[in-house]
């Protein structure tokens, strides 16, 4: 029951290191205007060209829309400037000012489509001066993506606020930027939806794709066939009032909404109602745990056509968009093979397998969802030579399904290497391209490639803690399908990335104010404020296990368990761990004497870190709920730091232990680190065994240069996975 899904490639190694340092300074600064290191924008525009001079943002503020208007770019402007009043505390309501007069003049085109569409041209230019700013934009939602980038742009200096004279000119490298949210595992409600599709707009995203039914769950109202989700969802759906709500909010932030049905695998929701649907007599119940199983709808028999009819009908006057997802993945074919009649169908319909009866359920399913009117789009098991050119592929299990499908002459998207629910950093997301300079595909096999998704997997989250899932490592996938390609430092992406997440909490994400929260309410009701602080402390140098390790860990866990633990807290990507990595490197690998100012930073960390892991694992019993896997970590902490004062002391003082010293404290970290129950992990370690195997090795130092030392202290410390520099 660990996987919920297959795992994933495990790209990141032990560590964080030095993605941050090292990469940084290797990398390439964009060769083009994409100048992101001027600026805190996110995603980074295709042109931008900073002038001299800024433009005041004072009460004296006035918008103006001139050219097309409606009231979906009132509310647009309305909404920006309830933003900007919030950081700024100034009135900006004054009434609207005659365009030439105005010091935002908004020039838009025309409506755009209707419905928000794949085919939408979401460009703008932005200019300003140290008189006024101009936004064109052809269609509503150009002037909308031109109205974050503004809001963005947003400053100060000691006069007060301002908007920095710039010219950009600004479109999208790809046109489906996606994030999936899956309300099957842990339900989450249309606030959360709401919430996340404010962030959405924040970074350009365009595409919110519902994972609407899974084993767990029957998550939407049908009035066809209303026994699926009275059955099949404990009483938690959307109704179609609520689907209407978030496609009106959706549309008015120029987001696309894309529903998902998985079929025929992961569909125990509908045979709770249905049981004469699925492959073997049931009795069927909701499913509570995380995996694949076996409940699978039998596609040999004709009344589940109908129902499909009736509810795919449904859906599709509920859902504007050109496409509905059908899932389609890991049918693990359990089912098909214990059932004689399924398999008889196969070989009488000539379809060779289990492989072949999919595809011709696709096809039926295809036909059923052409017939009203919309274009299929499933994971990339659904990839057949019987699949109609026209579906689309939605490549999970690597870029190889996405490259293959194009070949084919279908549109694909990739989500592979953008699982967030799998909690790796932002910089292996950020770096994950669909379309890499690298390709072999074709120009013309290269445009059928649209985008891209963040997919959102709810196992291991609940409407207090998806938000922290999601972002803010989201933000750097959008640039990804935003930014010109050649956007890819790593470093800079961190640095904006911070003042991003501050954004999208002011828009109304809670990843951090649900995190305090968590971590007060974990300390305790005796906890002091000391401890809590310690705790925090702790709380951010760990992070979640990778992948889908936490199921191994904490085997238990099932729908109703509470996710309130500590790996709960934890976040993906430890800005902590990061900026330690960055240190250690500077302080290790810089040419020149070691710095003494730097080392005393490094030894003050770890005092901290040292005083704080001592006062968690003392926490009184009975004061949280999960002690004795905090005060594990507690304990785990105060040692990892103790060894590195040792080995900063060593260094220092220009005595090197000996071989001895460096294996008994290298397995020490290496024991302290291992993911106990608590199911975290500690991203500080590499940078602890680097400088133990530096204290070690120190009389080498002055013999190698810095390149050649860190690769010796490397190939000492991380003899069979180095982290990657
Ligand atoms: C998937 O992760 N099973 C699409």
């Amino acid at each position: 029951m660990e996987n919920s899904r297959p795992c994933l490639r495990r790209l990141r190694m032990a560590a964080v290191t030095a993605i941050g340092f090292f990469a940084s300074i290797l990398a390439a600064r964009p060769a083009d205007s994409a100048t992101s290191m001027d600026n805190d924008l996110m995603p980074v525009p295709a042109q931008i060209r900073f002038s001299p001079g800024r433009l005041r943002v004072t009460e004296g503020f006035t918008v103006a829309v001139g050219g097309y208007d409606d009231a979906r770019l009132q509310a647009a402007v309305s909404r920006a400037l309830g933003r900007w009043k919030e950081r700024t505390a100034l009135r900006l309501d004054r009434p609207a000012a005659a365009n030439a007069a105005a010091t935002l003049a908004i020039d838009c085109r025309g409506p755009g489509h209707v419905t928000p569409s794949l085919d939408e041209d979401e460009s703008y230019a932005l200019e300003i001066t140290t008189r006024q700013a101009t936004l064109r934009a052809p269609t509503v939602v150009g002037a909308l993506r031109g109205l974050e980038t503004l809001l963005q742009l947003l400053s100060r200096d000691a006069d007060g606020f301002f908007l920095p004279a710039v010219s950009i000119r600004d479109q999208p490298r790809f046109s489906w930027r996606g994030l999936m949210i899956d309300v099957a595992r842990h339900w989450q409600p249309i606030e959360v939806i709401k919430r996340n599709l404010d962030g959405m707009a924040l970074v350009k995203l365009n595409v919110l794709h519902l994972h609407l039914t899974d084993d767990q769950g029957f998550r939407v109202e049908s009035r066809t066939h209303p026994e699926l989700q009275s059955s099949g969802s404990d009483g938690h759906y959307f109704t179609q009032n609520q689907i209407r709500e978030i496609i009106a909010y959706a549309k008015a932030r120029g987001i696309r909404v894309v529903p998902e049905f998985d079929l025929p695998g992961h569909a125990t929701s509908w045979v709770v109602s249905h049981p004469e649907l699925a492959s073997l007599p049931g009795p069927y119940a909701i499913e509570r745990r995380w995996g694949v199983f076996n409940p699978v709808l039998d596609p040999t028999d004709e009344s589940l056509y109908r129902l499909l009819d009736d509810f795919l009908g449904e859906m599709a006057q509920l859902f504007p968009d050109a496409c509905i997802h059908i899932g389609g993945d890991e049918n693990n074919g359990v089912q098909w093979n214990a059932n004689p009649h399924i398999q008889a169908f196969i070989r009488e319909h000539g379809l060779n397998d289990n492989a072949g009866l999919h595809a011709w359920f696709n096809r039926r399913v295809s036909a059923i969802l052409a017939h009203h009117g919309k274009t299929l789009i499933g994971w990339d098991e659904v990839l057949h030579p019987d699949l109609p050119k026209d579906a689309i592929i939605h490549s999970w299990r690597g870029p190889e399904s996405l490259a293959s499908a194009a070949r084919q002459g279908y549109r694909g998207i990739l989500s592979n290497g953008y699982y967030i629910d799998l909690v790796h950093p932002a910089s292996e997301h950020y770096l994950n391209d669909p379309l890499p300079a690298t390709t072999t595909l074709t120009i013309e096999e290269q445009r059928r490639v649209l985008g891209g998704e963040a997919t959102m997997w709810s196992e291991w989250v609940t409407p207090e803690t998806v938000d922290s899932r999601i972002w803010p490592r989201t933000a750097a996938i959008a640039e990804r399908l935003w930014s010109p390609r050649e956007v890819r430092a790593v470093e800079d992406m961190y640095r904006r990335l911070a003042v991003v997440s501050v954004r999208l909490e002011e828009a109304g994400l809670g990843g951090e104010r649900h995190h305090d929260l968590m971590v007060a309410r974990l300390a305790g009701d005796r906890a002091t404020p000391d401890d809590v602080q310690a705790l925090r402390t702790l709380v951010d140098v760990v992070e979640p296990v990778k992948d889908y390790h936490r199921g191994g860990l904490q085997p238990d866990v099932v729908q109703s368990t509470p996710l309130t633990n500590l790996a709960d807290c934890a976040r993906p990507d430890s800005a902590a761990a990061r900026n330690f990595a960055e240190s250690v490197n500077r302080f290790l690998f810089q040419p020149g004497t070691l710095d003494r100012d730097q080392a005393a930073g490094i030894i003050r960390q770890l005092g901290v870190w040292n005083a704080a892991g001592r006062r968690v694992a003392a926490f009184p019993a009975g004061t949280a709920p999960t002690l004795n896997d905090i005060a594990h970590n507690g304990r785990a902490l105060a040692d990892f730091s103790a060894v590195g004062q040792e080995a900063m002391q060593a260094l220092l003082s220009g005595h090197a232990p000996d071989e001895q010293w460096m294996k008994t404290r290298l397995v020490r970290l290496h024991q302290a680190g291992e993911p106990g129950p608590a199911a975290v992990e500690f991203p500080i370690l590499p940078s602890l065994e680097l400088l133990v195997t530096a204290a070690a090795e120190q009389e080498k130092r002055g013999a190698l240069a810095p390149d050649a030392w860190q690769q010796h202290l490397r190939a000492i410390a991380f003899p069979s996975a180095p982290p990657p520099i």
